[in-house]
């Protein structure tokens, strides 16, 4: 972590230079500075780069679909997209990174379009760094407490009647799954601390103690990746749908493949009966820990991971999701500030601070049309206050609009090309030209992909591209936003892993 210094105003430039460890070569004018980040952030950016990093991505996947022990490629039990007519009423648990989210769900059929998955009851709570550092079993007990009080909500009462209510999961970190319902629990990330203890323990058997501690009337049927319950729910809906992405504070993504591009060992202890009847696999891809070697990286991008807890282990994610764009940008600004004398050389308050620049600050900046950028800068000055007297120049906010626009770009570019790499990598193992198909369908979901001004477009721009060149249609991958797709998706995953008697009113299918 970088050295904590006291929240002030930095009083000069040479005091500045010497608190951070980014190397500070020579002073530059602030043009000067700023060409040199735009050089750094749009080189890698030609279309042959990206198909280059989109080549070698791919080469990655494949090695990883093969490899037993890689913490990445995960198979799940869905071995059948939905067909969009499953029909039942189940309690839906999203654990994200920041909210807890239960939900009573009832799924009605596509005929009924907006309509046929309905949301009857949610009820979100807040995992604040209270809950995130609850060690081990008592995290779950958290979550069983919830639980709980959703039921006791008078909406889930009237719902549910006497019966024994069965449970989906959509679980937002890596989980090597042991049967439909159940997982080994591996390393959470995103400051949890529910695997302390718990490592390779079965996730399902973690939730249901608590829950038979306080004597719930519930059993959990299934459990998805965030990044495949996306994928069922938006195939529930559209059936040209074969992968999805999440890109919020973390990133992933999940695919349909034949079983055939996974090797045999990667599918671990399944009954045979489970291999006769799945031809395809739903894989959650963990593409966040793809990359490393692969893309063009910054020097700020090297310190952000130098000083990550988890160096090295979701190097893309660095690159891309709403946890670390912010953080770039400020390390640029820092040494803007320090080294080409940005906001006349002073460090607006808590800039220090690593992480404390957030991506949802880049958002506003990149929306606000205001002639005069006036709520970018009060935005600014809220959140990262200057003295009054040497208060935000709107100088000073095209600069910095400038730099966050550099960064998400160069997001937008790079998930295309991993996204493009997945599109690429399921034509091979389907025996598919780039042409065959009218379009696929890539169910979106995520705070960045979802609301950051004019990502989903840039990126999908960079997707038509990168498609074109490589023999596909323009418009053939396209990025649909799959809204409330966890919640939706943990439900059609008990209903479609269930089968007959998985819904409370028995009425599947
Ligand atoms: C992180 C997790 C992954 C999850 C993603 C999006 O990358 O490792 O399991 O799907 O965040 O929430």
């Amino acid at each position: 972590m970088l050295p904590s210094v006291a929240k002030t105003i930095l009083p000069s430039i040479p005091s500045a230079k010497k608190l951070y460890n980014v190397v500070i070569t020579s002073d530059r004018t602030m043009d000067e500075f700023l060409a040199e980040v735009k050089r750094t952030f749009e080189a890698p950016l030609q279309l042959s780069a990206l198909l280059d990093i989109s080549a070698k991505l791919k080469a990655q996947y494949k090695q990883r679909l093969l490899e037993s022990d890689a913490p990445c490629m995960l198979p799940s039990y869905n071995h059948t997209l939905p067909t969009g007519e499953e029909r039942g009423t189940y309690l839906a648990l999203d654990v994200g990174g920041s909210t807890f989210r239960v939900a009573l769900v009832e799924l009605k059929g596509k005929d009924l379009g907006e309509k046929g998955m309905e949301i009857v009851k949610m009820v979100s709570y807040k995992i604040d760094n209270s809950i995130t550092a609850l060690k081990g079993r008592l995290f779950f007990d958290w979550m069983a407490e919830k639980i709980e009080q959703t039921l006791a909500e008078p909406e889930v009462q009237s719902h549910r009647g006497s019966k024994v209510l069965p449970m989906g999961l959509a679980w937002s970190f890596p989980v090597e799954q042991t049967s439909p319902r159940s997982g080994k629990l591996k390393r959470m990330g995103k400051g949890f601390g529910a695997d302390h203890g718990c490592v390779d323990i079965d996730l399902c058997e973690l939730i249901m103690d608590s829950c038979r501690k306080r004597n719930l009337q519930v059993t959990l049927d299934a459990i998805v990746n965030d990044g495949t319950a996306t994928l069922l729910s938006r195939a529930y809906r559209d059936p040209a749908t074969r992968l999805a992405l999440i890109l919020g504070t973390g990133t992933n993504a999940a695919i349909h493949l034949p079983v055939t591009a996974l090797s045999q060992e990667k599918f671990g202890q399944r009954p045979q009966s489970w291999h006769d009847e799945a031809t395809h696999v739903l894989v959650n891809t963990e593409m966040s820990m793809f990359g490393k070697g692969i893309h063009k990286v910054s020097k700020w991008d090297d310190d952000l991971n130098e000083h990550h807890q988890k160096k090295d282990y979701q190097p893309f994610e660095h690159l891309i999701s709403g946890r670390y764009l912010g953080e770039i940008v400020r390390l640029i600004v820092v040494e803007a500030v320090a080294d080409a004398g940005l906001f006349e050389g002073r460090l607006p308050d808590g800039m220090d601070i690593p992480y404390n620049f957030y991506t949802d600050l880049m958002a506003q900046l990149e929306a606000d049309e205001t002639p005069s950028l006036s709520k970018s800068m009060y935005a600014l000055q809220k959140a990262h206050p200057l003295p009054a007297s040497h208060p935000y120049t709107r100088t000073d906010v095209v600069y910095l609009r400038q730099i966050c626009q550099l960064v998400s770009q160069r997001a937008a570019a790079y998930l295309a090309s991993g996204v493009h790499a997945l599109w690429s990598l399921r034509l091979d193992e389907e025996g598919l030209s780039p042409d065959a198909e009218d379009h696929v369908t890539i169910g979106c979901n995520g705070s960045v992909i979802e609301k950051y001004p004019g990502f989903r477009e840039r990126a999908q721009a960079y997707l038509d591209e990168l498609c074109v060149r490589s023999g596909g249609r323009r418009g053939g991958i396209v990025l649909e936003i799959a809204i409330e797709s966890a919640i939706y998706g943990a439900a059609v995953a008990v209903c479609a892993l269930e089968g007959q008697d998985a819904g409370v009113d028995g009425k599947v299918g």
